[in-house]
């Protein structure tokens, strides 16, 4: 089988990235271990930047996030003296949207099978080869068993963390750099209307809390938990127990609880990859980086390495000019930094960890972002996302 960019990964970046190619003419194939089920269903995040709104509008499949999505001018802050409100509109003339990766997804599915474009679902050996070579491509073993052999211009790794293309690349090429926290989130779908406008990031003695949602009649909620944590030790009791205390029920609030309908335990690490290209090999998203969730970076940071990846790929496969391909790496991963940065803070500025000196210092800051317009101007510019190209 021959096709210009051969995507191995078919979560948000790689259905993303065939649908923006497939609007400038560019063909793509789309290679997925899992099931087409089985990406559709998954829980993962929930906030879009309005870059990252602009983009999937771009990409003709918003039709659905304009009239289920939720627009949210800012976010709660609180620790256990105050709870603040950031005015995202105000301090960076942006919002934010509340649209669940889960929905993105079915959107981008649909999208492509309305085209009737292939896609291998179930697939296994997959293979990516030839990275140096003028004609690179991937093998794999599709779901009905046969040996398949894709020939392509460029390959996309769109893999997510523990795919193959990363290490495919030369391994003199790459550096890497991580970081692994000491604590997970234990995180709940609950079926009961949101007990807030906007999300409540909590700082608390007994750990951080977060307080999100999926739609009106969805809440999503975490708690700071160690990483070895036994989800069995946590009845929904339990739970609406810990983030009501957190989240500081009492104070003229209310918790209001429901049904949980599906709970899971996060681990939270930083990670970046450089370079994003080799030869005619590219990294998207979770395959070259991944961020603790407490900045709502990971699927937006997937999206904008999209978008970047798009144009530099069309200038290069449909004009003959490879400049932007060639900038891609560095033009990713100065946003990538930025928001590895981000995420870094906020999820150190927030989580119980080290001693009480650590304790004062992170209320401190918290303080600050209540007293000092800049300070509450800088968290909020990067909540609600840089520009594309920063
Ligand atoms: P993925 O969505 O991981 O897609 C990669 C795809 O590649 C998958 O479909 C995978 O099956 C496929 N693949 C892997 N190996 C192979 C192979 N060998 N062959 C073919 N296909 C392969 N971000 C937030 O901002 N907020 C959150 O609350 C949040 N929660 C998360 C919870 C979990 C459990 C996880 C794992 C991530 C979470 N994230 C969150 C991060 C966010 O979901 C990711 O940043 C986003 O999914 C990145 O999209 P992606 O397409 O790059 O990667
Ligand atoms: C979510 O809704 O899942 C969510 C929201 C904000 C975050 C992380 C996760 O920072």
């Amino acid at each position: 089988m021959r096709t210009q960019v051969a995507i191995i990964g078919a979560g948000p970046a790689g259905l993303l990235l065939s649908q923006l190619l497939e609007l400038d003419g560019i063909d793509s194939v789309l290679i997925e271990r899992q099931s087409a089920a089985h990406v559709a269903g998954r829980i993962r995040a929930g906030i879009l930047e309005a870059s990252s709104v602009g983009v999937l509008s771009e990409a003709g499949v918003a039709d659905r996030m304009a009239t289920e999505g939720m627009e949210h001018p800012g976010i709660y802050l609180q620790w256990p003296e105050q709870r603040i409100h950031l005015d995202f509109a105000e301090l960076a003339g942006r919002s934010v949207w509340v649209y669940g990766q889960t929905e993105v997804t079915r959107d981008l599915m649909a999208a492509r099978e309305k085209a009737g474009r292939a896609a291998f679902y179930e697939a296994s050996e997959v293979t990516p080869a030839g990275i140096e070579d003028e004609r690179p491509h991937v093998s794999f073993v599709d779901a009905d068993g046969n040996v398949q052999h894709v020939d392509a211009d460029a390959v996309v790794g769109c893999d997510g963390y523990h795919g193959p293309t990363r290490q495919a690349f030369p391994s003199e090429s790459r550096s890497t750099w991580e970081r692994n926290y000491p604590f997970a989130w234990l995180g709940v779908l609950a079926d009961v209307a949101p007990s807030t406008d906007d999300l409540i990031y909590a700082w608390h003695p007994d750990g951080f809390a977060l307080h999100s949602m999926r739609s009106r009649e969805v809440s999503r909620l975490y708690l700071q938990v160690s990483p070895e944590e036994d989800i069995a030790a946590w009845d929904d009791d339990r739970i609406w127990q810990a983030l009501a205390t957190r989240l500081g029920e009492g104070r003229d609030w209310t918790l209001h609880t429901g049904p949980i309908r599906e709970k899971s335990v996060l681990p939270m690490r930083s990670f970046v990859s450089s370079p994003m290209q080799y030869g005619r090999f590219f990294l998207a998203g979770d395959a070259a980086h991944i961020v603790p969730p407490t900045g709502a970076k990971g699927l937006n940071l997937a999206v904008a390495d999209v978008a970047l990846l798009r144009t530099a790929l069309v200038a290069w496969l449909a004009q003959g000019r490879q400049e932007l391909a060639n900038a891609y790496s560095d033009t990713a991963l100065r946003r990538v930094w930025r928001a590895t940065h981000f995420s870094w803070w906020m999820t150190t500025t927030l989580h119980r960890h080290g001693d009480e000196f650590d304790a004062q210092l992170q209320l401190s800051q918290l303080r600050r972002l209540a007293a000092s317009t800049p300070a509450a101007t800088e968290l909020a510019q990067n909540y609600a996302g840089l520009p594309i190209g920063y």
